[in-house]
């Protein structure tokens, strides 16, 4: 039998060259020999101030990114967790399992609410934001899998939830996996273009810090050109060149080859040379994907329709089965 991944990525903002290099990659190279549930974490959306268009737009948009970038929906379940009512009725079963501590500890959560903090001193931290990991968790153990792509960000999200696991294995006597992160060999943190020692981020208010898979792949190539980099003008991989670094990694991931080949490609080569050729690869990449998209947004609805029917047999069994353990025993 094939071993089972689950995945999602919040629909909070267009998709960036991040989230492709650092999970759907990860995600499309598994496909085949893993079974695999990826969905759209809309429910996660609400964790920030979304309105309901922004909403509306982001979920399709990804579920279509999803399948235009090489997600085949014959081979993977592909859904909206908002479909599959099961995780939400889990998640109250994460978060009564998990302490105020616990959910204070996570790097996320304290990084994003720090960043509600207003000028006068007060802050107003969203109470999505404090239970983000719980719905996290329910998420991927509701389907048992044993492994999960993320990128590096979410490794401590991980950890929690493979705490959750055995926790609930014990008071419930429930058979849950403790399952591990899967990390991209190349680019599993993809850093801002502008700030290279932070993550590239969708939620960027810069937005020629990001590549997004939707950008005019023109002005992407621009934003390349543009990125920072250092005095030296030499390309080399080197803890103290972040910047070079990053568009080293973004060029080896998309050319599928390795950084030491990637660095010899640029050994005779100065920042404008390189930074060309970076983009150049960057552009073709997206020009590629955008007419994928285009095709894929015809067959959206009977993909989200055959996805949530999917999801939701093995999510209504599964739930069923932790209920009962809870104590909620059906007559
Ligand atoms: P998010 O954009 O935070 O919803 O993340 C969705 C998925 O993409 C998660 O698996 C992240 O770890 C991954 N991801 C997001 N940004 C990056 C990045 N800059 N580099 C690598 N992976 C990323
Ligand atoms: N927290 C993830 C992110 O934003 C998205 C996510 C939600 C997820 N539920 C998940 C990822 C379950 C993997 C498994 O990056």
């Amino acid at each position: 039998m094939k071993k089972r991944i689950v995945s999602g990525i919040t629909a909070t903002g267009s998709l960036t060259i991040g989230n492709y290099i650092g999970a759907i990659k990860n995600f499309i190279k598994h496909q085949n020999d893993y079974e695999m549930f990826i969905f759209v974490a809309d429910l996660h959306a609400l964790t920030t101030t979304i309105s309901p268009e922004e909403l509306d737009k982001n979920r399709k948009e990804i579920l279509a990114l999803y399948i235009a970038c090489g997600l085949n929906h014959k081979k993977s379940t592909i859904f909206f967790q908002s479909d599959v009512p099961a995780h939400s009725i889990f998640n109250w079963i994460t978060i009564t399992n998990t302490t105020m501590g616990e959910l204070s500890r996570m790097n996320q959560f304290k990084d994003k609410s720090a960043k509600t903090k207003q000028s006068n001193g007060t802050d107003n931290i969203p109470t999505g934001l404090f239970v983000y990991p719980t719905l996290m968790a329910a998420d991927i153990l509701l389907y048992n899998p044993e492994f999960v792509p993320v990128g590096v960000d979410q490794k401590q999200h991980l950890e929690l939830t493979r705490n959750l696991a055995s926790r609930l294995n014990k008071k419930y006597n429930l058979n849950f996996n403790e399952p591990k992160p899967l990390f991209s060999e190349i680019g599993s943190k993809i850093m801002s273009l502008k700030s290279p020692e932070f993550k590239m981020s969708k939620s960027d208010n810069d937005k020629n810090a990001s590549i997004f898979l939707l950008d005019d792949p023109d002005l992407a190539f621009d934003k390349i050109k543009k990125s920072v980099t250092d005095s030296e003008n030499k390309v080399y991989y080197s803890k103290d060149k972040p910047g070079v670094n990053n568009l080293l990694t973004i060029y080896a991931s998309l050319s599928e080859i390795t950084i030491e080949k990637a660095e010899e490609d640029f050994k005779n080569s100065n920042y404008k040379e390189f930074k060309e050729v970076v983009g150049s690869v960057v552009r073709d990449f997206l020009i590629e994907i955008q007419k994928k998209y285009s095709e894929s947004l015809i067959n959206l609805p009977s993909i989200a329709k055959e996805g949530s029917i999917k999801a939701n047999v093995i999510a209504e069994k599964n739930i069923a089965k932790i209920l009962n353990h809870v104590g909620y025993k059906k007559f």
